[in-house]
């Protein structure tokens, strides 16, 4: 069994920036059964293939695996890439893949997977294309959870700078997200891996139109179909007003 320091260590060698180390240690450090019980509580268990859309360091990729067929994680960045592959590898998880591609033209096949997971990902993409990608690879009848951010967490984010360091300033997350927003809405424009606020409506509207029908909305980590015990929010879910990190279960 792969340790803690093991893990870290192949993250210090592999992640160049200090914000990506900082991630990483951040997502590592949170107890896997935290992952295995909001798994549970949104029914990813006992189901054939699954994708991580937007995989990032490949916590939720381990949850999934042992609890799932087949879990293949779709990941931009190639360092991030090469960092979970190394460790799903030490971990000895043959289930797994990760793969180096964008979740909007995604390189998989119609009707690829049985089921897909899709955790603080659409909020960096052009998630009109990445969500109508979703569909095209899900199979019908599949499941797809996604969860991402309104206007809440970045009023939040300006306000009270959340998880600012030396290596990362959260008000100019925050300042640059309303500006990509403004361009992605007036032109459609997006630039690779920017942040753009997501309203919850036009989100619900968007999955809709693509043939999405909608099972569960609710703030991020609420949703329990099968009444888990001690599942945890990781994000607000409402900040001075506004929607913040909002999730949403729907089936093709
Ligand atoms: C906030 S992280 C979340 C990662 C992971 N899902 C988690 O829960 O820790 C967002 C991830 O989306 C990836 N990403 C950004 N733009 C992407 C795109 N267009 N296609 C696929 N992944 C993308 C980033 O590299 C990053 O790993």
């Amino acid at each position: 069994m792969i340790s803690f320091e093991e893990i870290q260590a192949i993250a210090e060698t592999g992640l160049t920036l200090g914000r990506d180390r900082e991630f990483f240690a951040r997502t590592w450090s949170t107890a896997p059964t935290l992952y295995e019980k909001r798994l549970r509580a949104l029914g990813f268990t006992g189901l054939g293939h699954v994708l991580d859309l937007g995989s990032g360091m490949g916590q939720w990729l381990r949850a999934l695996a042992g609890m799932n067929e087949e879990v293949t994680g779709l990941e931009y960045f190639t360092e991030r890439v090469a960092v979970s592959s190394e460790i799903i590898r030490r971990m000895e998880l043959p289930n797994v893949r990760v793969i180096q591609g964008p979740a909007e033209t995604q390189p998989f096949a119609d009707h690829s997977f049985d089921a897909i997971f899709s955790y603080s990902v659409l909020l960096l993409t052009d998630y009109r294309k990445a969500l109508a990608e979703a569909y095209r690879v899900l199979k019908p009848g599949g499941r797809f959870y996604l969860n991402t951010n309104g206007l809440g967490w970045y009023i939040y984010n300006m306000v009270d700078g959340h998880n600012s360091s030396e290596n990362f300033s959260a008000r100019d997350m925050a300042i640059d997200t309303l500006a990509n927003t403004i361009q992605y809405f007036a032109t459609g424009q997006h630039r690779p891996g920017s942040s753009i606020v997501m309203p919850k409506a036009l989100t619900l509207a968007e999955l809709e139109k693509l043939g999405f029908k909608i099972l569960a909305v609710d703030d991020e980590g609420k949703i329990n179909l099968t009444g888990e015990s001690g599942v945890s929010p990781f994000f607000p879910g409402e900040k001075y007003g506004h929607e913040a990190v909002y999730e949403i279960l729907c089936v093709k």
